[in-house]
């Protein structure tokens, strides 16, 4: 058998699991300092809803959807648009006028697979809907950059308005006149999207384009009063928080469904995928998915692209793999069996504790204790178990001492219990370690 994972989909073994672990109980808990609760999402859901919300000529729908056509069912390629389907089809709004809501999970989009880029990728996604004000950006904003922050990593938040459904459709039209008279030089894609979605011109990567678009007309010129004043109360709000941002007039995203405030976190780190994370405001889109007149804004980070930036700044990562607090090493039949009755009850009461079953010799059972990172090993043997006397080895002092086996391994396991978390150092005991 040579079966091989499929392009652009990548396992996540042990090693970098931890790192994924670290991400996510970092996520969570600053998710839960803001006053975010988890819903969980199913990744198949009805096409019709990413080309409602996303855009029939965004990339993601004209070309990078895994869509079952028969069934007219499609993986979905981002979280937000499952989200509030969700949102929708339960009602919450009824329950609290403002809801914080976060996901996370596997998004699937096919692209060419490349460093930070796969075609299953993994998201931290949050929204908070019901709340039309400029603080509310801006607490998101600060909530994304806390995460960073908290991760270690440094990130640049970019940040741009892309103004409303009265300002945009005139600033539209603005462009593409201006655009018209360069066509000829610009890549075949803007060409092709100069009338459906001109906009995505202003972020295009070919080099034609971009020497046409530096003197686009800003979208930031052409805001309405109420557009103007809301990037402005988002940019005082910023400034108040301390959470450093520039503009950049030219961000466009690659969904339809933003108004008014869009954002990047992005790292120059990371070759041509710069974004780390990215988000913005999309008032409309619930009402325009079937339900209530509520304003949302969210933002979604790439887990493969944090686990990258992670793995650049190595000091910054977290121990590896977990420690195992107790080894015991059996030597004999009747020692296995006294050994995997301990084991399994110092277990229950919380700690990590191993045994090996193979009947290897003591020097190899030493070793694979060393493997698994072991503080102390218990040694028993058929001669220990009779005389109840084993030999417990602190495996960092390299020191050992000897230790009383009772008839029951219950009480056995009481007394080593105690043993070890009162020589484990306080953040380390199992009450501590395990509170999540
Ligand atoms: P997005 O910009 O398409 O926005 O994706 C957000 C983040 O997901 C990106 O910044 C990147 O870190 C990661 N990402 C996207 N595509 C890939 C890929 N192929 N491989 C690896 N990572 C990827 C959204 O998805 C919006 N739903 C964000 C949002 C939430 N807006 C409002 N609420």
């Amino acid at each position: 058998m040579n079966i091989k994972a499929v392009q652009g989909f990548k396992d996540i073994l042990p090693g970098e699991a931890v790192l994924w672990q670290h991400i996510e109980h970092k996520a969570r808990s600053i998710f839960h300092r803001f006053g975010f609760a988890e819903i969980r999402l199913p990744l198949l859901e009805e096409t019709e809803l990413f080309a409602r919300s996303i855009g029939q000529t965004t990339d993601i729908v004209e070309k990078e959807m895994y869509t079952f056509v028969d069934k007219g069912l499609t993986l979905r390629p981002e979280a937000t648009a499952s989200l509030l389907r969700a949102f929708i089809e339960h009602g919450l709004h009824v329950q609290q006028p403002v809801q914080k809501l976060y996901t996370m999970g596997p998004m699937f989009r096919h692209e060419r697979p490349q460093k930070g880029r796969l075609r299953q990728f993994h998201q931290l996604d949050a929204e908070i809907i019901g709340a039309p004000e400029p603080a509310a950006d801006a607490e998101l904003m600060a909530m994304g950059s806390m995460l960073l922050a908290e991760l270690g990593l440094t990130a640049s938040l970019e940040i741009n308005s892309l103004g409303c459904t009265d300002c945009r459709p005139a600033f539209r039209e603005q462009l593409v006149t201006y655009l018209r008279r360069f066509a000829g030089e610009m890549c075949a894609d803007c060409q092709r999207r100069m009338e459906s979605n001109p906009l995505r011109a202003l972020d295009c990567k070919s080099q034609h384009c971009k020497k046409v678009v530096a003197d686009a007309p800003s979208i930031l010129d052409a805001l309405c009063p109420g557009c103007r004043d809301h990037f402005d109360r988002v940019r005082d709000y910023l400034a108040f928080l301390g959470v450093p941002y520039s503009v950049n007039r030219f961000m466009v995203r690659g969904l339809d469904y933003y108004s008014r405030t869009t954002f990047e976190f992005t790292t120059t780190s990371l070759g041509a995928q710069s974004a780390v994370g990215a988000g913005g405001r999309y008032d409309g889109l619930i009402a325009q998915l079937g339900g209530p007149e509520l304003p949302g804004i969210g933002f979604a980070m790439g887990i493969e692209r944090l686990i990258l930036l992670l793995q650049q700044q190595g000091e910054l990562c977290p121990a590896p793999a977990a420690q195992t607090e107790v080894f015991v090493a059996a030597l004999g039949e009747e020692a296995g069996r006294y050994s995997l009755a301990l084991v399994h009850l110092l277990r229950r009461q919380g700690l990590r504790a191993a045994m090996d079953h193979g009947g290897r010799s003591l020097k190899a059972q030493m070793k694979q204790a060393g493997r698994l990172n072991a503080r102390f090993t218990l040694i028993i043997g058929d001669n220990e178990l009779a005389d109840r006397k084993a030999v417990l080895r602190d495996m960092a002092g390299q020191s050992q001492e000897d230790f009383g086996l009772q008839d029951s391994p219950e009480t056995c396991a009481d007394s080593l219990y105690t043993l070890v978390t009162n020589r484990l150092p306080v953040n380390e005991r199992p009450d501590c370690i395990r509170r999540d």
